[in-house]
């Protein structure tokens, strides 16, 4: 049996009045693993994943770190004492790569020089020239900006990872690199690491172990991989595991059948503006130049959240289900060739498209 680092017993979290985001989760995370969260948009993942660091408090029960209460430690402590990896790469824009590696250890009191020489290990650790750390984020790619953020969250050399979707804004194939490096990482660090994802395949991929999740923040299956795939605990899991499984093909799948709707859009500008403040729906914050950055949700101000993966007009019908099942909103976000929002797509024609393709291809008609 391996030793426990994280337990949850009976966490319930409710958000004011709603039903419970994660209820009644009870369960033990092995010290020096990768434990994986899965499930579809919504079924509470981020919210238990932020529970552990005091991101968010639990509405009952009780969650230990290493044996002690979180409750016991200040938040801002705790926090500091794990690494927290996002889907946007929470990099402070105006401050170079090496800098942004270097904050949490100079918040802990190293030196300047000493942090930005861990900082340049660092990001050869992670796969990345040294010398990309005195460009500034927005000068590197997606994949190499989630290497630095993954960089950054080791520096402190936290025993305890937090990823939330880390890989899921980026391209399949850097996705791909993207675990690799992580599992031959791992086989130095041998860190407790949290894994959210919605893709079951980077799942099974990743994890020493699986925790699917359903709707209603209720843990469906904890297991390890091989066995969620061979004896599934129920129909939810059985369908979540079998759909992408059965989607394979869905790679190949061309997108043509695919609606794309109009978007509300708002302008990062307009955030603070009397009309986003009152606004009841979801619309997508976009920039100057039509990109998109993330959502605005309902009542929300300010605040952006970040935007699932992103379907290329044109990509296969694999990552027109990704979008849409990434997205916080329901809708995936489709953008031109040249990165510019083209519109929204949903889950469900996307899965009606997926179901007469399977059709067609069985002859059903
Ligand atoms: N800050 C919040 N305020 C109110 N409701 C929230 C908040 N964050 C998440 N929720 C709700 O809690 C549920 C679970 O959300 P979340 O944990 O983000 O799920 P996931 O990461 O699996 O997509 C959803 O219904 C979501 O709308
Ligand atoms: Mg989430």
């Amino acid at each position: 049996m391996a030793e426990a680092m994280i337990e949850f017993q009976s966490v319930t979290k409710t958000y004011q009045g709603g039903q419970p985001a994660v209820d009644d989760l009870t369960m033990s995370i092995d010290k020096g693993k990768i434990t994986v969260f899965v499930g579809p948009s919504g079924c509470g993942k981020t919210t238990s994943l932020r529970m552990i660091n005091r991101m968010v408090e639990p509405t009952s029960g009780t969650l230990t770190v290493d044996g002690r209460d979180v409750t016991s430690v200040p938040a801002a402590q705790l926090r500091r004492s794990m690494g927290y990896v996002m889907q946007s790469s929470g990099l402070m824009p105006h401050r170079s790569v090496l800098d942004n590696v270097a904050t949490v250890p100079r918040l802990n009191g190293v030196s300047r020089a000493a942090a930005r020489q861990r900082s340049r290990e660092l990001l050869d650790v992670v796969g990345l020239d040294p010398d990309l750390g005195r460009r500034y984020p927005s000068q590197l790619s997606g994949g190499q900006q989630q290497r630095v953020g993954v960089a950054r969250a080791l520096a402190a050399d936290p025993p305890v990872l937090l990823m939330d979707e880390p890989f899921s804004a980026v391209d399949p194939v850097v996705r791909d690199e993207l675990q690799k490096e992580l599992l031959r990482l791992q086989r130095d660090l041998a860190k407790t690491i949290v894994f959210v994802t919605h893709d079951i395949d980077e799942a099974t991929v990743l994890g020493d172990k699986v925790a699917v999740f359903a709707g209603g923040g209720k843990l469906a299956q904890y297991a390890t991989p091989e066995e969620i795939l061979r004896a599934p605990a129920n129909d939810f899991v059985a369908s979540f595991v079998g759909r992408d499984r059965g989607f394979r093909h869905l790679a190949f799948s061309p997108s043509d059948g695919v609606t794309i709707h109009p978007v509300d859009t708002v302008r990062t500008g307009e955030l603070d503006g009397p009309d986003r403040a009152a606004a009841d729906r979801w619309q997508l914050v976009v920039d100057d130049g039509g990109r998109p950055l993330g959502w605005s949700a309902p009542g929300a101000g300010a605040a952006i959240v970040p935007g699932g993966s992103l379907f290329r007009k044109g990509e296969t019908l694999r990552r027109a289900l990704d979008a849409a099942l990434s997205s916080p909103s329901g809708l995936g976000v489709a953008v031109d060739p040249d990165g510019r929002v083209a519109g929204v797509i949903t889950a469900e024609e996307v899965l009606a498209v997926i179901e007469a393709d399977r059709r067609l291809r069985q002859g059903v008609g």
